[in-house]
């Protein structure tokens, strides 16, 4: 019933993952719906892209491979980093995949895998080409995968990297970590392992770097609509943003000239002006320095000002003389149609006016906003 709101179109998720699709078979897209899939809903976001064709699913924390399982979805789901090994009687009991990259972890695993009658557990091993966030050492890659193999109760399903500079695909960087990831899958192969899951690319590899998509790419950012990042973004004119985040005005009134508003009254009006108050705040996720930067929203179709810094409950719009009423609709990220007028605000507008990326932007829409899945 509050007057704001996130609708997402599951619709937008399914045909940016068939558009992906199409351009990365025969690889396959298994959906990365890490972070309750970026803001948009984790069981629903899940349940579309598998009905649209993903394969797998990917997430970060343990807890949110349980919250897809309590949901029934059957699907394999692979935890992106080596989890605590505290967590991983709870990873084999609901049959998440976890990925390792070092030895106490793989021996901690085949422990739980044991306690639970577990032979051949799929286990992902992260290689670190370059990122230098997570993964095993190029060098370590065969002696990790020979301890994988020294255990009956664990099978090494998967090997994978991840780029550091996908969203420039003509970086340097991105052809020496590819170079030196298909050594190590050689030298695996040589060695006598046979991981069947292949894996490098995100959203941008899979978009822009043919080399990068091998087996399988996992699909974050693109499937919700946005763009990686600018050097990509010729390669997403088709992707259909996901997520709007809409409310309604609560509050309208005139400000007399020379008043100023909100907190520290950091802007002054010249002229007697219209001013709609939006019930959403910072701790909705819309960041307190968006005034600063110039943030807008529509109403009425049209772009107007926010003005005054954003506070924690409440913002405030410049509406010039226009005629705004209580209950009209706000858009602050998305496509608003009003008569004849029609305009757009993107997340990666909110991104390049606040110097952050889309993901952010997106993440950072908070849970006191309800999903409405339309
Ligand atoms: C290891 C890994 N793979 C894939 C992804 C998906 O990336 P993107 O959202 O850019 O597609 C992420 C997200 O951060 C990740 O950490």
């Amino acid at each position: 019933m509050r007057w704001a709101w996130a609708e997402v179109n599951l619709e937008a998720v399914a045909h940016n993952v068939r558009l992906i699709r199409d351009v990365v078979a025969p690889s396959v897209v298994w959906a990365v719906v890490k972070a309750d899939a970026y803001g948009h809903g984790a069981v629903p976001v899940a349940r579309a892209a598998l009905s649209a064709g993903a394969e797998g699913l990917c997430v970060a924390l343990v807890s949110e491979g349980i919250e897809l399982r309590a949901a029934g979805l059957t699907a394999p789901i692979l935890i992106l980093s080596q989890s605590p090994s505290e967590e991983f009687d709870l990873v084999v009991a609901h049959q998440l995949t976890p990925t390792v990259y070092c030895r106490e972890s793989i021996e901690a695993l085949a422990q739980a895998a044991a306690r639970a009658g577990q032979a051949d557990y799929p286990v992902h091993l992260k290689i670190d080409t370059g990122m230098h966030r997570v993964g095993a050492a190029p060098e370590h890659g065969v002696e990790l995968a020979d301890a994988i193999a020294a255990h009956p109760q664990l099978e090494l399903q998967g090997v994978f990297t991840h780029l550091a500079l996908a969203d420039q695909p003509d970086s340097a960087s991105n052809g020496r970590q590819l170079a030196l990831f298909n050594d190590v899958v050689d030298a695996l192969i040589a060695a006598g392992h046979e991981p069947t899951l292949v894996h490098v690319a995100n959203s941008a590899g899979a978009l822009g770097i043919a080399a990068s998509r091998r087996g399988l790419v996992r699909l974050g950012i693109a499937m919700y609509g946005a763009e990686p990042g600018p050097g990509v973004a010729a390669l997403c004119t088709e992707l259909r943003p996901a997520l709007s985040l809409r409310a309604k005005v609560s509050f309208v009134k005139t400000v007399a000239a020379g008043e100023g508003i909100s907190y520290g009254l950091r802007h002054v009006f010249a002229d007697a002006t219209t001013v709609a108050t939006v019930p959403l705040g910072y701790a909705d996720g819309v960041p307190r320095r968006l005034f600063d930067v110039g943030g807008e929203v529509l109403i009425g179709g049209v772009r107007r000002r926010i003005v005054g810094v954003v506070t924690m409950d409440q913002l405030m719009v410049d509406c010039g003389n226009d005629m705004v009423s209580v209950g009209d609709e706000v858009v602050l990220i998305g496509r608003q149609t009003h008569e004849a007028l029609t305009d757009e605000i993107r997340a990666e507008e909110w991104a390049v006016r606040l110097g952050t990326i889309a993901y952010e932007i997106l993440c950072g829409i908070s849970r006191r906003i309800e999903r409405h899945y339309p």
